[in-house]
């Protein structure tokens, strides 16, 4: 099928770029003995999962069970929660699923700790646990090594349960590399002290998971870290390409869309607004906009109502008409994928694949 061909609002992946960041990723890990455990709430779909698993992922990551579940149906069978599971209701679909599927939880509380154990043991099975340790973002994880030590002695207690090591998201390194740089040391000097304190309580720490997009490439970086598990890499976004992770030739998804109205001086109206595009913001600019119309730098996608994309057309690099086919680069991949049934994987004006995104709205 021809691009042209496809209705519109759709999500469309350049799947030479989406090859290319694909392994150009995994040639980093292998060449700085890095695991790479992608995270696979980006894109959602088993297919793609499977082929970052071909292309020397040891496993991936999911946030939600749901997510974790329908990967485990599509046959991926090493799967990090990497975030807490704390009720029993989820603690015993956690347990069902380890039937299936070598699984692993990060969490940071004894409550979360013994409901999972409680189920494991229940069930028979044996559930991987990291500690998760806050290293600077501060949304989630132990900031003192102590808790963190006393947590992991408390896990080793525990039934059902293997202790594996330590889990961090450095959610705050969202920023240009000189800046990156700069919060590494605080970072580096914060996963010293755990490691310290953890040899000092003769702990042993096995593994340490870490990583994200910005600092994918910095990864070797990291002081013990074993791990990485970024997402959005495989494709990058606009937040990428104002943190200068990515440059634009990077970015592999976009949406296309239709002008629908060009009747107010100025602006260009598309056919996907914030139910098209999620509302994020763009974090590593000036906050200003929803994405970049690819090939032409001079609109901005200034506004969105729920179906409606309100592009500033003013200083536009050329006439913009009613019936035109744009592509738009979103602000942040992530939930502009989950907003859609499926995406097109596509080869110059070739539309070579359609994936179902299965893992769409899979929030318990
Ligand atoms: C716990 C955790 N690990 C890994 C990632 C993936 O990082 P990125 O979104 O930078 O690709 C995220 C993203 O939110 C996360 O929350």
């Amino acid at each position: 099928m021809h691009i042209d061909q496809l209705d519109t609002p759709s999500i469309v992946i350049d799947l030479d770029r989406m090859e290319r960041n694909m392994a150009k990723l995994s040639a980093y890990c292998q060449a700085s003995g890095l695991q790479l455990r992608p995270h696979t709430k980006t894109h959602k779909i088993p297919e793609l999962a499977k082929r970052q698993m071909a292309s020397g992922a040891r496993g991936i990551t999911v946030a939600k069970i749901g997510e974790a579940r329908v990967m485990a149906d599509a046959g991926l069978n090493d799967i990090l929660i990497a975030y807490p599971i704390v009720s029993e209701v989820k603690a015993r679909e956690l347990a069902a699923l380890a039937e299936r599927a070598r699984l692993a939880v990060s969490l940071d509380s004894l409550e979360a700790a013994q409901a999972v154990s409680h189920q494991a043991a229940e069930r028979g099975v044996v559930i991987g646990m990291f500690v998760e340790v806050d290293v600077g973002f501060h949304r989630c994880g132990l900031g003192r090594p102590g808790d963190a030590v006393a947590l992991a002695r408390e896990i080793l207690s525990l039934p059902g349960i293997e202790f594996r090591g330590l889990m961090f998201y450095p959610g705050h390194m969202l920023a240009v590399r000189s800046r990156q740089l700069e919060m590494l040391t605080a970072v580096n000097d914060s996963l010293d002290r755990f490691h310290e304190a953890f040899r000092d309580a003769a702990i042993h720490v096995r593994e340490v998971s870490g990583g994200s997009t910005p600092t994918a490439c910095l990864s070797a970086a990291f002081h013990g870290l074993t791990e990485i598990r970024p997402g959005m890499y495989l494709f990058n976004d606009r937040n990428m390409v104002g943190a200068e992770v990515a440059p634009v030739d990077d970015c592999a998804l976009s949406v296309l869309v239709t002008v629908v109205s060009t009747a107010v001086a100025g602006r260009a109206i598309v056919d996907g607004g914030s139910k098209t595009f999620s509302s994020d913001r763009f974090l590593s600019g000036d906050g200003l906009g929803y994405g970049m119309v690819a090939g032409d730098p001079g609109a901005s996608v200034e506004a969105m109502s729920e179906e409606h994309g309100h592009l500033n057309i003013q200083d536009a690099s050329h006439r913009y008409r009613v019936g035109d086919r744009l592509q738009i680069i979103p602000n942040h991949v992530c939930t502009t994928i989950n907003m859609h049934e499926r995406v097109y994987g596509v080869r110059g004006t070739e539309v070579q694949a359609v994936w179902e995104v299965v893992g769409r709205g899979k929030l318990q």
